[in-house]
């Protein structure tokens, strides 16, 4: 059959274009300093700033880990024995950093914020671009079990030993970063694994080679002890990830290249525990910046080298440098002797009138400055720990490239759009396309709503926990009684195409679910969708993954299609062009998951209830009637069940976020919340209106 002339190929847009105002969002993450990127890149929500970021921080790693691969061509590697060498080396500096230095509040927050990084490294690599490979599915396992969680356990428990509150563990990392208790090469290594974790499709055999060596690493570190079971099935894990990997084109030499990023990870946080003069001087002239502020207010009597200590700190450009070589030539500094100058013994120990002010790794900076001979305190320039990662950045800012108004445009078309919103990973573009779809949905619904609420169960009303139950399983039985009398019986045909209707929907199940569960950690809603999103995609079983056990069928039913992300499936005439809407919601919702999360619970909810009503029975009736496999259909009858599987889950998941909103901020807030929920609900209602639709106008095109 020819293509229709509306569905013609997108005009490719550059991989990695933005959106049309995305420019000032890029200029904001260019400027960013260390722990600026470290806190966009660890940030919940997706946004272009931080893809741009994260390619630019990728950019600098692939100088980085690929200057060595001539070398490697010409001996070629052996990949797991390239994944053994850096495991090895990196667990001997490893040892060291967490023997010598850890107890020392320095090396603990460099390790800890590697460590930090390194656990999320996995957390969203199931993607429905993925689903096919073999190797994410004993990676995500991971996940699943925790097992990514424990590689910070060695840390944890020196935390306990120096008196971090193990309830402030989850956000520790994020603290160490704004109490400045990490070093600049502390912060690369972190951003360097952050940003591979949000490329986690075109990164794959990366990060597969950085898991390898990273587990290996910990595996040999942690022998004998409690959590080296663990760390050995990780190491299994990644191995079995590898071998996953390998022979697809040019994946032998990625994994090796993730393997010796690692390895330079740990390089940097051995030379961030490195003194140099640079470092003393910078760390010191950071102290006083930081308490610029608090001089300012406190010290207006005060003077230092006869200039009062007010007109130190509120000149244009407050000279630090200055002010700490006035210091030292000022009773307050005993060159010979700087542990009982007078600055530390009278001034900011306790009982002195600055003390608090600044912590013991403020002290430590300025003691350690004061303790370098007066030349080597001179050096004017800055301590700069790579000038290629700044170049980088600023390199990749001049070559970002934006879309124009009209191309952006063209993206809210249906087919357009799936295809997109499935590849944001290379195009950041798409986020401004899923803001699009989640809005227009939405505002579609709510322009329907009051023809909706003629279904009197359809109405909103105030939340109560009671209440909200009652109304689902009333709805439930609702759509329970109209398919009783409904005709759902479809013949060879009909049944053939309803399958290929429904595969833009059934080959990304799971999808909306993926970067909420990425924070499974934050929170007990979150850990709920985690548990929901892990069975969709197989509870780490390659062959139990709902979009995988679809595609098994549609083999059966005689369809052979390309894979999801390609634009010959979404162009795919045979494929109504609404086939596309609710998953194109779907895969919106999923990127834009930290604006529109109470929107999300109610469009999962929506989702794991549907088709319980009959319509999977029907299905499983009418596959199997003709010797079909109707696997999907009856995975789903038991999986996504009322009593205990997803449906309801997804009820407990909105009850305890809307508990959480009261506890936090009131019962205003909480009900408004409960509105966007609601909403989310029936806009997912409305959107399966559209699908059924489709679906069941595969009757009608197979008598044609
Ligand atoms: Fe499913
Ligand atoms: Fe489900």
């Amino acid at each position: 059959m020819p293509l229709q002339s509306s569905v013609t190929a997108p005009a490719k847009p550059s991989s990695h274009a933005f959106s049309p105002g995305a420019a000032a969002a890029l200029d904001v993450a260019a400027g960013l300093d260390l722990a600026g990127q470290y806190r966009l890149l660890a940030g919940t929500g997706n946004a272009e700033g931080r893809h741009f970021l994260a390619q630019a921080v990728l950019g600098y790693a692939d100088g980085v880990a690929g200057a060595e691969d001539g070398a490697e061509q010409a001996v070629p590697v052996p990949v797991l024995a390239g994944l053994r060498h850096a495991a090895r080396s990196s667990a001997g500096k490893l040892a060291l950093l967490l023997g010598s230095g850890a107890e020392e509040q320095g090396a603990f927050g460099n390790l800890r914020l590697f460590a930090d990084a390194c656990e999320r490294l996995l957390l969203r690599i199931a993607d429905v671009r993925s689903f096919d490979s073999p190797a994410i599915h004993p990676l995500y396992a991971l996940v699943e079990s925790a097992t990514v969680f424990e590689i910070g356990h060695d840390l944890r428990s020196i935390g306990r030993r120096l008196g971090v509150d193990p309830r402030t563990q989850p956000r520790l990392a994020a603290e160490l970063v704004t109490q400045r208790q990490v070093d600049d090469e502390a912060l690369i290594a972190a951003n360097v694994v952050l940003s591979l974790a949000s490329f986690p499709v075109q990164r794959l055999a990366q990060i597969v080679g950085f898991a390898g060596a990273l587990w290996g690493a910990v595996a040999m570190l942690g022998a004998g002890r409690p959590q080296a079971l663990a760390y050995r099935a990780a190491r299994r894990a990644a191995v079995a990830a590898a071998r996953g990997v390998i022979g697809t084109a040019g994946s032998q030499s990625d994994v090796l290249r993730g393997a010796r990023l690692f390895g330079h990870c740990v390089g940097w946080l051995v030379e961030a525990t490195r003194e140099t003069d640079e470092k003393i001087r910078d760390r010191a002239k950071a102290v006083l910046d930081s308490k610029a502020g608090y001089a300012m207010l406190h010290h207006r009597g005060q003077s230092l080298g006869g200039k009062p200590l007010l007109e130190w700190f509120s000149e244009e450009s407050f000279r630090a440098h200055d002010m700490l070589e006035a210091l030292a030539a000022s009773p307050w500094i005993a060159a010979d002797q700087v542990d009982q100058s007078r600055l530390f013994t009278a001034l900011l120990a306790p009982g002195g009138r600055m003390y608090g002010v600044f912590n013991d790794k403020d002290i430590a900076a300025l003691k350690a400055y004061f303790r370098l001979p007066p030349e080597r305190r001179a050096h004017p320039a800055g301590h700069v720990v790579d000038p290629a990662y700044a170049r980088a950045i600023a390199g990749r800012r001049e070559r970002a490239t934006l879309l124009d108004d009209a191309a952006q445009a063209r993206f809210a078309d249906l087919r357009l759009a799936y295809h997109v919103l499935i590849n944001a990973e290379q195009h950041p573009f798409a986020l401004a396309t899923a803001r699009d779809v989640v809005e227009k949905n939405l505002a579609k619904f709510r322009a329907l709503r009051e023809a909706i609420e003629t279904q009197p169960l359809y109405r909103r009303f105030d939340y109560a926990p009671a209440a909200f139950e009652e109304r689902i399983a009333r709805i439930y039985y609702l759509h329970a009684e109209q398919n009783e009398v409904a005709d759902l019986s479809f013949d060879e045909e009909a049944l053939r195409l309803l399958h290929l209707y429904f595969s833009p929907f059934a080959l990304v199940d799971g999808c909306w679910l993926r970067d909420a569960s990425a924070h499974r950690h934050e929170s007990e809603v979150t850990a709920i969708l985690a548990r929901i999103f892990a069975d969709e995609i197989g509870n780490s079983r390659h062959e139990h993954n709902h979009a995988n056990v679809y595609r098994r069928l549609l083999g059966e039913l005689g369809w052979n299609l390309p894979a999801v992300d390609d634009w010959a499936y979404a162009a795919d005439e045979r494929i109504p062009t609404a086939a596309f809407k609710a998953p194109g919601f779907l895969l919106a919702s999923n990127l834009l998951h930290a604006d529109f999360f109470p929107e999300l619970l109610g469009v999962n909810l929506a989702i794991e209830m549907s088709g319980l009503d009959g319509f999977y029975a029907a299905m499983i009736r009418d596959l199997e009637a003709r010797g079909h496999t109707a696997d999907f259909w009856r995975l789903h009858i038991s999986v996504d069940n009322f009593s205990t599987g997803h449906s309801h889950q997804s009820v407990v998941a909105i009850v305890r976020y809307l508990e959480e909103v009261q506890r936090a901020h009131g019962e205003a807030v909480m009900q408004a919340a409960w509105a966007r929920v609601w909403d989310g609900l029936m806009t997912m209602m409305y959107l399966f209106g559209i699908e059924f639709r489709v679906l069941f106008g595969a009757r009608k095109h197979a008598n044609a």
